[in-house]
């Protein structure tokens, strides 16, 4: 894809081939087809990589610092059900105080690398009443209420200035995904996640207009990462793991402990889910 006719973004595109480089330099070359964003808690596909070779973020030039528990910036490079993949361990978020292109960093690197596809994972609240604490949604669609997108400012290289939004999370990967999940008896929902900035948690009345606003669940990333990986012609697909009902809709306080031992609990499911999923993937991204 074109850069739009825009300038190229000079300052991130340079930071951006820096953190290109000192990977590859790690690692040799390498030319994954898939990246994997592992959301709150559900790191530990990460030990499923096969020969997999780790550098921490802090050991790339200008990568952004988490600062939140469950989110240790990993960067994991081997094959994933024999896809060569990358997969991020923790990813940094707005609320932080990253600027949106520094949250976009990561991705802007792995399309670098030459991915076709983007898996992304989070934890979320559910607002659609059958939603549960524990269940696997996968994402039909996004609601970006983030305020800030992270593609304001010079278009980085590679992307278009507009990126069309249609089919952002993509048909066949979801298909290959719905059809994982019946084969493994893994249950599934599906349905529109809303990206807010946080890190207050909604009110009751926030999540009530949500839900109006056609939100099943809700959370506080995922959004910035899949409009750069669009911007780049990159495939996307997400799975939200529902960590918690949203506030209001349960008598219980929200706890982000609570967020990321729901998560532990499904991480089996999650992974298995995955897993299958990139085997069917794989004929897909060629
Ligand atoms: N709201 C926003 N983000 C979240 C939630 C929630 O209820 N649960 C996990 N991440």
């Amino acid at each position: 894809m074109s850069g739009g006719g825009g300038p190229v973004g000079v300052a991130s595109g340079h930071g951006v081939e820096l953190a290109v480089r000192a990977v590859l330099e790690r690692f040799g070359p390498f030319e994954p087809l898939l990246g994997v964003i592992l959301g709150s808690g559900l790191g530990g596909l990460a030990d499923r990589f096969e020969g997999a070779q780790v550098v921490v973020g802090s050991d790339l030039p200008g990568w952004p610092r988490s600062t939140v528990e469950g989110h240790e910036g990993k960067v994991i490079c081997g094959t994933l059900a024999g896809v060569p993949a990358v997969g991020l361990s923790g990813r940094v978020h707005m609320y932080e105080g990253h600027a949106p292109e520094a949250v976009i960093l990561p991705v802007r690197v792995l399309v670098g690398l030459g991915i076709r596809a983007l898996v992304v994972s989070n934890a979320a609240g559910g607002i659609r009443r059958d939603l549960r604490a524990g269940d696997l949604m996968l994402i039909a669609d996004h609601i970006d209420l983030m305020y800030r997108n992270p593609l304001v400012g010079p278009v980085g290289r590679g992307e278009t200035r507009w990126p069309d939004m249609y089919g952002t999370y993509d048909g066949e990967l979801r298909d290959a995904v719905r059809a994982v999940a019946l084969e493994r008896r893994i249950p599934l929902q599906e349905g529109i996640y809303a990206g807010l900035l946080g890190p207050s948690y909604e009110t009751p009345a926030e999540v009530r207009a949500l839900r109006r606003l056609g939100a099943d669940a809700v959370g506080m990333s995922t959004v910035p990462e899949v409009i750069a990986a669009r911007a780049a012609g990159v495939r996307c697909v997400g799975v939200s793991c529902i960590t918690n009902l949203a506030a209001g809709l349960s008598p219980e306080l929200l706890d982000h402990e609570e967020v990321l031992e729901t998560t532990r609990q499904v991480a089996e499911r999650f992974q298995s889910l995955v897993l299958g999923s990139i085997e069917r993937f794989a004929p897909l991204l060629g």
